[in-house]
């Protein structure tokens, strides 16, 4: 049976572009109220204004993910400004594209402050409410396909992204009898501000390695994150792949190791030579 998801509030972080803003949009489509958070109040705004055609409620928390107290504010404007918590999706993130050793120790730990400890706070917060109240829920956390194997520059980047996913599998079985579900997301190259972000992080201005480097028929629209997002509320499952390909290569990385090398070094071949 299809968990009915109309009326029934959604936190989503990093909603002010890309996954998190067409995300907002598709629950709001589906009669969900959606808080929304990330540092740039602009674009919140402007992402709630497209939220509220759909006829939902919106609250809007501006700050970033890691300010202390933040989660709870989240927690709260769900509660007291839309009626009730039901579902978070966990989303705000960046990536960087630098080998590990011409990553500083302080990046890494910064890094892992947003993409890991961020979102970790969120949903065990949001777990612990849930349970508190007996009350029915989903989180969900934006990881990535690299998560489950990594390519050379994104190392660190990968690494956050596979802790969320073992985060989110060991808390689903523990939430099983609780009627919580908790789902990974796992996006393939998504067309977003994502690698300007993290080009102008790796000190490369705007110009960005990855998009240049990756087959057309890979680079995939928010949206379809977006719409498989949805999906995964309305019938919770553990994961969300919106890339069969890229699913099996997953898979078979980590049958064979060997594979992902070469795969690994015939990319580092390119990147060194372009
Ligand atoms: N694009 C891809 O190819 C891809 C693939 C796999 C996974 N992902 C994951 O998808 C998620 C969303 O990325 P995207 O592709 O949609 O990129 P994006 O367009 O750059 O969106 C990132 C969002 O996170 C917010 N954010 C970043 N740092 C934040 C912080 N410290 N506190 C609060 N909000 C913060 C940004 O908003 P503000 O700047 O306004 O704060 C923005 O709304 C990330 O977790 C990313 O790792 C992306």
């Amino acid at each position: 049976m299809p968990r009915e998801i109309h009326g029934k509030s959604i936190i989503v972080t990093g909603a002010s572009s890309g996954i998190g803003a067409a995300t907002a949009i598709e629950c709001a489509k589906a009669g969900m109220p959606v808080v929304l958070n990330a540092r740039r109040e602009d674009r919140l705004r402007q992402v709630a204004e497209q939220v509220e055609r759909h006829g939902v409620k919106t609250a809007i928390v501006v700050g970033d993910v890691t300010d202390t107290g933040i989660s709870e504010s989240l927690l709260d404007a769900a509660e007291i400004e839309l009626g009730g918590l039901y579902a978070v999706f966990s989303n705000a993130g960046y990536g960087s594209e630098l080998p590990v050793l011409k990553t500083e120790m302080d990046q890494v730990r910064a890094m892992f402050e947003v993409n890991f400890f961020a979102s970790l706070e969120l949903v065990h917060q949001a777990a612990r409410r849930l349970v508190e109240q007996s009350q029915p829920g989903h989180l969900l956390m934006c990881s990535s396909c690299l998560a489950k194997f990594t390519m050379p520059w994104h190392g660190v980047y990968s690494a956050t992204k596979a802790a969320q996913n073992h985060l989110c599998l060991a808390m689903r079985s523990e939430l099983a009898g609780r009627r919580i579900e908790v789902s990974s997301v796992h996006p393939v190259t998504t067309a977003t501000e994502f690698f300007e972000q993290s080009a102008r992080r790796s000190g490369k201005g705007k110009r960005s390695d990855v998009l240049e480097h990756v087959p057309k028929f890979l680079i995939q629209k928010p949206e379809r994150i977006a719409r498989a997002v949805v999906k995964c509320l309305r019938r919770p499952r553990p994961e969300v792949w919106t890339s069969t390909l890229t699913r099996t290569f997953a898979a078979m990385a980590t049958l064979s190791p060997r594979l992902l090398e070469l795969v690994m070094r015939q990319q580092m071949r390119k990147m060194n030579s372009a």
